[in-house]
């Protein structure tokens, strides 16, 4: 046998160990015992402050209690298993068995969802929750399936607004020349360069030193996450122009989800639900909290006339190039 084929049949047996060693943790059952405790593996963006955290902690307790013990989460926040795109990658390969991410990140995976991140689709907080909980909301959760991305819930993102370090946005125009972050979106990378900015895709966690750094002037995103992420600290204009809502995901590996009894898969469903539900309600407060908190820490909150920003992006809608998107993003307007 020369060198380089058996290189290739080492390679071959250590990926096979690997892949079932990695496979076999996200399911692996914990501690003594006929039953075990099978042990789901989560990964996510946000600080342990954040309310999507808190929820995922509040999802974890559920799960413990319905399952009365057999089935627990370890959650791994702050981006230590990966940016939101890789940890989508690890749900597609099974290695990892859930993650939240903006629905943002998913547009990569999942065309469709793209329409989420158009702006100023939904005219308010009641519309937007009426679209995710009716038959749109339900439909979009589920089209991952052949993704290997099974939805779970939607988590309140609120709404997205600018903030920057040098000057303040108060119209469209001063966006000129103006580098901002934007998520890993191509539909957010649209949307600002239609209002007149140069926008730069930076994955959440390398934020904080970009803006630090000066490597963009500014970002955006809802008041919980400008302030648990500290960007606060460096950006002390926060304008309330709303331009997008969009919904935070919560998906589970269809892969690691097809091995679980259905029993499990109950639990898993209801303590699901149960987070959302939860998470809503103290989406509200902390909002409020983090305005409160960025006066407290010197930025400057404006209000902005949004008609401007709206009208500057509102021909995206008949840019929209693929079918479905464009035909769902109508009805989603026509939601009443
Ligand atoms: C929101 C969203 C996150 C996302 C972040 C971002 O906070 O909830 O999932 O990572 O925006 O701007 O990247």
């Amino acid at each position: 046998m020369n060198k380089s084929v058996s290189m290739f049949l080492v390679g071959l047996v250590v990926g096979a160990l690997l892949s079932t060693v990695g496979f076999a943790y996200f399911l692996k059952t914990r501690g003594a015992g006929t039953l075990g405790q099978t042990v789901l593996k989560l990964g996510h963006s946000q600080d342990t402050g954040h309310p999507v955290h808190l929820a995922m902690e509040h999802m974890k307790k559920r799960l413990e209690e319905l399952s009365g013990g057999r089935v627990t989460i370890d959650i791994y926040p702050s981006s230590v298993l990966g940016n939101e795109t890789q940890c989508i990658e690890q749900l597609q390969n099974g290695s990892l068995a859930m993650t939240k991410t903006s629905a943002a990140a998913i547009e990569n995976f999942i065309p469709i969802m793209s329409v989420y991140s158009m702006p100023y689709l939904f005219r308010d907080a009641d519309h937007y929750w009426q679209v995710l909980d009716g038959a749109i909301g339900k439909k979009l959760l589920a089209s991952g399936e052949s993704k290997f991305l099974r939805g779970l819930c939607y988590y309140d993102a609120g709404s997205r607004n600018f903030y920057t370090k040098e000057k303040p946005i108060k119209m469209p125009d001063d966006l000129k020349g103006m580098k901002i972050r934007v998520m890993n979106s191509q539909t957010a990378v649209e949307m600002i360069k239609a209002m007149g900015g140069s926008p730069t895709p930076i994955s959440f966690g390398e934020l904080y030193s970009a803006l630090s750094q000066g490597i963009v002037d500014g970002a955006e995103n809802n008041p919980p996450s400008f302030t648990s992420s500290k960007h606060s600290e460096v950006c002390k204009h926060f304008s309330l122009d709303g331009h997008t809502r969009v919904p935070d995901i919560l998906m589970m590996s269809t892969k690691v989800w097809d091995k679980l009894d259905p029993q499990i898969q109950n639990w898993v469903s209801q303590a699901a639900s149960d987070s959302s539900t939860f998470q809503r309600k103290l989406w509200q407060e902390k909002t409020q909290e983090s305005l409160e908190e960025a006066r407290q820490a010197d930025v400057t909150i404006y209000e902005v006339d949004t008609a401007a920003f709206a009208a500057k992006v509102a021909p995206m809608f008949d840019a929209i190039e693929d079918e479905a998107t464009r035909e769902v993003a109508k009805q989603i307007q026509e939601v009443r």
